[in-house]
């Protein structure tokens, strides 16, 4: 690769942090999803960067993970970084430690710090008291590393994805909800949330959302109507229970059932090249059925895969050393 190939280079997001995507415009996110794939193409080459040689970057987790746990391990060495994972129960923090210490300790030893966990107001706590950049790896509230991933994979299927209809299926205030309606409407999506009124996202957040799609031509729809999903290019769902709500199972089987994205849901979009979305991890036979997430319209692990590159792209913006990509 050639320096000169690093795509508008001229976005400089040195030192930020990445806490949700209502902190980053259209121009920004954009840059991510192109940075995310010119690192995607370079890994297929086999080419491996240095642009994170010699940080060292800390991983907290308060909630268990596969893909973002894995997605920041893997892109860290391949940049040639030292992450280390500090699990709950590995560390003082959640315990004897508040996260005003934690944050200070943790920016005099490390670069850059990830988090996972319940309270969004700990990764922005993080972020202010650690004086580095702090990279929110999903909290009750927001999941913005996951929306890269899936604009990523949209941009793979649809090449430009301005103006597509994209549809989300389920618990519409949970934080792939929030996320999904914060990056569809600066991005100009036409986004329809599909859920049970006592599931309906925050108004202050629609509002918010709302204001976006003015700017970008996009448009943000709650409906509790399935009959929405017509016309959709993407369908996605997520699980009826998110981590922390376990207790709340038998109560969301009765108020979601009738959201499960199942075939007949897919048809009715009314288009045979409709795809269907997860983040993962699924729950097969509630939100998704087993034919749906394992047919030809799924991209669930095209996903997954994308985590690693745009999480990359975010570290490598915001972190590295972008002679060195
Ligand atoms: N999608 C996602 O965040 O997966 P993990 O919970 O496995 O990290
Ligand atoms: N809403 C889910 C997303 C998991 C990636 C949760 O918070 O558990």
């Amino acid at each position: 690769m050639r320096k000169g190939d690093i795509p508008m280079k001229h976005l400089n997001l040195t030192g930020r942090s990445f806490l949700t995507l209502k902190d980053f415009t259209a121009e920004e996110i954009a840059y991510l999803l192109d940075l995310a794939a010119y690192l995607k193409d370079k890994k297929k080459k086999g080419i491996r960067g240095k642009s994170l040689a010699g940080k060292n970057i800390a991983l907290m987790f308060e909630k268990t993970s596969t893909r973002t746990r894995c997605s920041f391990t893997v892109a860290a060495i391949d940049e040639g970084a030292h992450p280390e994972y500090l699990g709950k129960d590995e560390i003082q923090f959640g315990k004897k430690e508040n996260v005003k210490d934690t944050a200070r300790v943790l920016g005099r030893m490390f670069d850059g710090i990830e988090f996972r966990g319940f309270s969004h107001e700990t990764v922005e706590m993080l972020a202010k008291y650690s004086g580095v950049p702090v990279w929110n790896g999903l909290t009750d509230d927001f999941h913005p590393t996951q929306i890269l991933a899936d604009f990523l994979t949209m941009r793979e299927v649809f090449g430009d994805i301005t103006g597509k209809k994209f549809a989300f299926v389920g618990d519409g205030r949970n934080n792939m909800s929030n996320s999904l309606m914060i990056g569809c409407t600066k991005m100009g999506l036409h986004c329809v949330i599909i859920a049970p009124k006592a599931l309906w996202p925050k108004e202050d957040l629609v509002e918010l959302c709302q204001s976006y799609a003015k700017v970008s031509g996009g448009s943000l729809t709650i409906t509790e109507d399935t009959a929405a999903v017509a016309g959709a290019d993407v369908i996605y769902t997520d699980v009826w229970c998110s981590m922390g709500e376990e207790d709340k199972a038998a109560e969301r089987v009765a108020l979601l059932s009738p959201y499960q994205v199942n075939q007949k849901l897919m048809d009715a979009s009314g288009k045979k090249s409709t795809i269907f979305m997860h983040c993962l991890p699924a729950v097969r036979g509630n939100e998704v059925t087993d034919d749906v997430i394992e047919g030809p319209q799924s991209v669930v692990f095209d996903e997954a895969e994308n985590r690693m590159h745009t999480i990359k792209a975010v570290m490598v913006a915001t972190l590295g050393n972008l002679d060195e990509v």
